[in-house]
């Protein structure tokens, strides 16, 4: 018993550090940015500029066209890097990260790429994303299931992906990890279904909500959605949902996919990938919270008005942050965007690091407006 929980704390702190080390990463980039008169323009000559200065650096020191001596002390760029940047651009933050970058980068082309999704993952979470393309073979397992699960509940099947990155060999080792990670499906099964606190809005509650303002739910997005139990509970109500979802410390996408489900496998900084208005909804679970800075928060919450359809909706949900910021900082932040509030509840974070930050949950559901 100790021992479990002492590796969900392990497990709870490596998911923290990882998303942080990200968030970091994204905060440092926005502060230190010096603050432009007119900030649309500049900034995205800064932004270009950027990327130019990336491609430049790289393709500089391709040893062909290089005539400065002092760069044979340099780490030797992988060459299908170079053969990349003359093709497409490659994130302006991975630039930052030029030894991982390398790393991922030094393969043999044409062969099995080596096991390293560990690496693009922490590349991705640093924001170089997109990752650049490799010329290689994914690897794959060697046994197929008998036959892959249909119902998006059903257990799922483990040796339909590889384990050899995962301490846990097994989708049951995770589930007993940690109940919370969403892969024992018994438990997922009842998500979204019940009403315990005013935190809570169930899928009839929500489906009911839309059907009397008239708003028909056929698409959605759940960014940040773990295993995909939301898209999956959706499913069964006739709506598409596409998640979101990192592969941090645990295979996610791969569960996702498992279930039937769409796993678009994209960091939280990323533009959303489909085009605007196209959603009926959009929800934000637990991996939207007060760890990401506000700069990089605004972009995400008008990334979501770009998306979704005119009556449309925004749900929070759990949303956690320190009760004053809630108030001061988030409220507002949510009130620019001029949603109407059909729901919006607030409730003290009980848990030990909610009790002593003085956190609080907001649950909330918006409705954009018809037309602007
Ligand atoms: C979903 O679609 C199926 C097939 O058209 C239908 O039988 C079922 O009643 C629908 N479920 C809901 C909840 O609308």
């Amino acid at each position: 018993m100790r021992f479990t929980m002492g590796l969900n704390l392990l497990l709870l702190v490596a998911m923290v550090a990882t998303n942080i080390l990200s968030l970091y990463h994204l905060s440092s980039t926005l502060q230190s940015k010096p603050p432009a008169p007119a900030p649309v323009p500049d900034h995205l000559l800064h932004q270009l500029s950027t990327i130019r200065a990336t491609i430049n650096h790289l393709t500089r020191l391709q040893p062909t066209t290089n005539t400065n001596p002092t760069t044979s002390k340099k780490p030797t760029i992988p060459s299908d890097l170079l053969l990349y940047t003359h093709i497409s651009p490659v994130a302006s933050s991975c630039r930052d990260y030029p030894d991982l970058l390398h790393q991922y980068m030094n393969y043999t082309p044409f062969s099995l790429c080596p096991l390293d999704s560990a690496l693009a993952e922490s590349l991705i979470l640093r924001g170089c994303h997109p990752l650049p393309r490799r010329r290689c073979f994914s690897r794959t397992t060697a046994k197929l299931p008998t036959s892959l699960p249909t119902n998006p509940f059903s257990p799922l099947p483990d040796n339909a992906h590889l384990w050899n990155i995962y301490t846990c060999k097994s989708f049951t080792c995770l589930s007993r990890l940690n109940p919370e990670l969403g892969f024992d499906m018994k438990a997922e099964k009842s998500k979204f279904t019940t009403y315990k606190t005013d935190l809570d809005l169930p899928i009839q509650q929500l489906i009911q909500i839309s059907k009397s303002a008239n708003s028909v739910l056929r698409l959605a997005l759940d960014i940040g959605g773990g295993t995909g139990t939301f898209a999956a509970q959706m499913k069964e109500q006739n709506v598409t949902v596409i998640t979101t979802t990192m592969n941090l410390g645990a295979p996610y996408n791969e569960a996702v996919a498992l279930r039937g489900l769409v796993p678009l496998h994209v960091p939280l900084q990323q533009r959303l990938p489909v085009f605007d208005g196209v959603l009926d909804l959009v929800r934000c679970g637990h991996a939207v919270n007060r760890w990401i800075p506000v700069t990089a928060m605004e972009f995400l919450f008008y990334d979501v008005d770009r998306v979704l359809r005119g009556g449309g909706y925004f749900w929070l949900d759990h949303f956690f942050s320190k009760r004053v910021d809630l108030e001061k900082v988030y409220a507002p932040l949510i009130g620019k965007l001029g949603y109407k509030k059909v729901k919006w509840a607030v409730g003290n974070k009980m848990d030990s690091s909610g009790v002593k930050n003085g956190e609080a949950y907001l649950t909330a559901l918006l409705q954009k407006p018809v037309s602007r």
